[in-house]
């Protein structure tokens, strides 16, 4: 059975003392992730030395950054490299989040370039794909996210597929309190499971993680998560509450355990 990896983007909020805080609270909720789940939260980058002392406290609990530079060094004015990630005790780095590609003009090429590095750096990347509202209401949203895939791991080899995680997150269930019905999301990560299998082998698609994201919450977690290819979450906003966060945490133990 496949393991949950249950992930909590930040996006641009929480400071360090919030961060601690936060770790305060939710370290009592979750003593030790549940058996077959990971937990993620992914802090901005001045608060990820301090997410991570608590990594010390919680098994099973990592922290990841949510951009990263592909280049090692350099005239990079505001971006950061790989090992500067590392360094905070992060082990993980989101990828193309699509408010990168909307507002940063992230691209299929510059996700490759990062997902290299990170491979390479020692840290899992998360590689974000997502159709938006008007390609899928064209019913374009099976090529679209076949393209990101395709190009995002260009040149990944079948061992390296393995140490990333892809996450589905369709635009329009971005922030908007609209989610994908579990139906949709099992229809697009089987999609993806079989895009996998065709760049690598079935073998090595079931091992790679699929977490859908968008508006998920204690509310449809569970739902979603049931679903047979929905391997974990990347979460928003329900992820900045250390109650609601450790709610969909638990949901996924139950489900791994039931
Ligand atoms: P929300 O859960 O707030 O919709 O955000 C999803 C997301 O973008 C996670 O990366």
């Amino acid at each position: 059975m496949r393991t949950f990896l249950i992930a909590g983007n930040w996006k641009m909020h929480q400071n360090i003392a919030e961060t601690k805080a936060y770790f305060n609270e939710f370290t009592k909720l979750v003593k030790k992730a549940p058996e077959g789940v990971n937990i993620l939260l992914c802090p901005v980058y001045t608060s990820l030395h301090a997410a991570a002392e608590a990594t010390a406290k919680v098994d099973g609990l990592h922290i990841g950054a949510q951009n990263l530079h592909f280049e090692d060094k350099g005239a990079f004015t505001g971006e950061i490299t790989a090992e500067m990630i590392k360094e905070t005790g992060a082990d993980h780095v989101i990828i193309g989040h699509s408010e990168r590609r909307q507002y940063y003009n992230e691209t299929d090429e510059t996700v490759n370039k990062k997902t290299h590095k990170a491979i390479q750096a020692g840290l899992t990347p998360v590689v974000c794909v997502g159709e938006l509202l008007e390609e899928r209401k064209a019913d374009r949203h099976f090529e679209v996210v076949k393209k990101q895939v395709v190009e995002g791991l260009k040149g990944v080899s079948k061992g390296d597929a393995t140490k990333l995680v892809v996450a589905y997150e369709p635009v329009w269930a971005i922030g908007t309190g609209e989610t994908a019905s579990p139906d949709q999301a099992q229809e697009i990560h089987a999609f993806i499971r079989k895009e996998l299998s065709s760049l690598y082998d079935e073998g090595t698609a079931a091992k790679i993680q699929i977490l859908y994201g968008g508006s998920m919450n204690p509310g449809n977690a569970e739902e979603l998560l049931s679903m047979e290819d929905v391997d974990g979450g990347l979460i928003g906003g329900a992820s900045l509450k250390p109650d609601s966060f450790s709610e969909i945490v638990h949901f996924a133990g139950k489900i791994y355990s039931s």
